[in-house]
């Protein structure tokens, strides 16, 4: 269950995945997380289409996880994360095993000096807009990076299950009955506790409705282009059976947007 915390900035942030950043990494190259491997990772990948040769600028990298995937599939990648530890996680992978990714420490609402403009195919982000607090800034600069016509492919957490007061309940036995949410209107900061890692930690979030995202999408200049809610397959179910409650309810949200004039100066 998420908790409301106070402060929610680029230093508070920073420090969160800092602390978190051994443990996560350790939980992606284990396997621990297995919603990103066995569904959502694989559909935003998809979502992504063909990128070979493309020119791909990835916002919130982590250790890498998704800048690899664009590699390995032909494109010339970029990666900005706010958490130097992360960011040493994604290098030292980097240097086992090079695939020409260039990571860079920033803010991913402030890449002004660092990244030029209209510069690359397709801008993407990986379960991780969430977690910035400055989403209509770091839009401004997905828009002002990528060229016209280009993608911007982001994953986020479903604002409408992801909401301040959601739990299971559940049966006698612990099996999950249903889904409790409430307070979706709330917007604001919470902290979400990751338990069953190397060691437990917190991370903090946003949580805002499903218009303040699409108000947000599209006065930075996109036009949506496809929306999927993604959940396991069978043969992900059988591998992994406690996935069932994510074929259940949507966890996460897949958007595909394509870059055009911000929607102020289109109307
Ligand atoms: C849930 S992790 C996702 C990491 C990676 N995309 C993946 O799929 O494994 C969220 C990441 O967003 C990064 N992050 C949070 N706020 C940021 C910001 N303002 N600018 C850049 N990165 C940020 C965190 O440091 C963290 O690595």
């Amino acid at each position: 269950m998420p908790k409301p915390i106070g402060r929610f900035d680029s230093d508070s942030v920073r420090a969160s995945w800092d602390v978190a950043a051994d443990a996560y990494a350790q939980g992606q190259a284990s396997g621990r997380d297995y919603y990103r491997y066995e569904f959502f990772g694989p559909e935003h990948i998809t979502l992504c289409g063909d990128v070979d040769g493309l020119t791909v600028l990835d916002l919130g990298c982590g250790s890498g996880y998704f800048a690899r995937e664009m590699a390995l599939a032909g494109a010339s990648v970029t990666a900005v994360d706010i958490s130097p530890r992360m960011l040493e996680h994604a290098r030292r992978i980097e240097a086992e095993t090079p695939l020409g990714i260039t990571y860079l420490e920033s803010d991913a609402a402030s890449i002004g000096g660092v990244v030029p403009d209209g510069h690359f195919d397709l801008v993407t982000s990986c379960m991780a807009l969430q977690d910035m607090p400055d989403v209509p800034g770091v839009l401004r600069e997905a828009r002002r990076t990528v060229r016209d016509e280009g993608r911007l492919v982001v994953s986020i957490v479903h604002p409408c299950t992801d909401t301040p007061f959601r739990e299971w309940e559940r049966d006698d036995s612990g099996g999950k009955r249903w889904l409790c949410i409430d307070r979706y209107f709330e917007r604001g900061p919470v902290e979400y506790p990751w338990k069953g890692w190397a060691y437990e930690f917190r991370t903090p979030s946003f949580h805002a409705t499903l218009e303040d995202w699409f108000d947000w999408f599209l006065s930075a200049g996109f036009s949506l282009s496809a929306l999927k809610e993604p959940r396991p397959s069978k043969a992900a179910l059988v591998k992994r059976p406690e996935l069932e409650d994510a074929s259940r309810v949507a966890y996460y949200l897949l958007l595909e947007f394509t870059a055009g004039p911000p929607i102020n100066e289109a109307r």
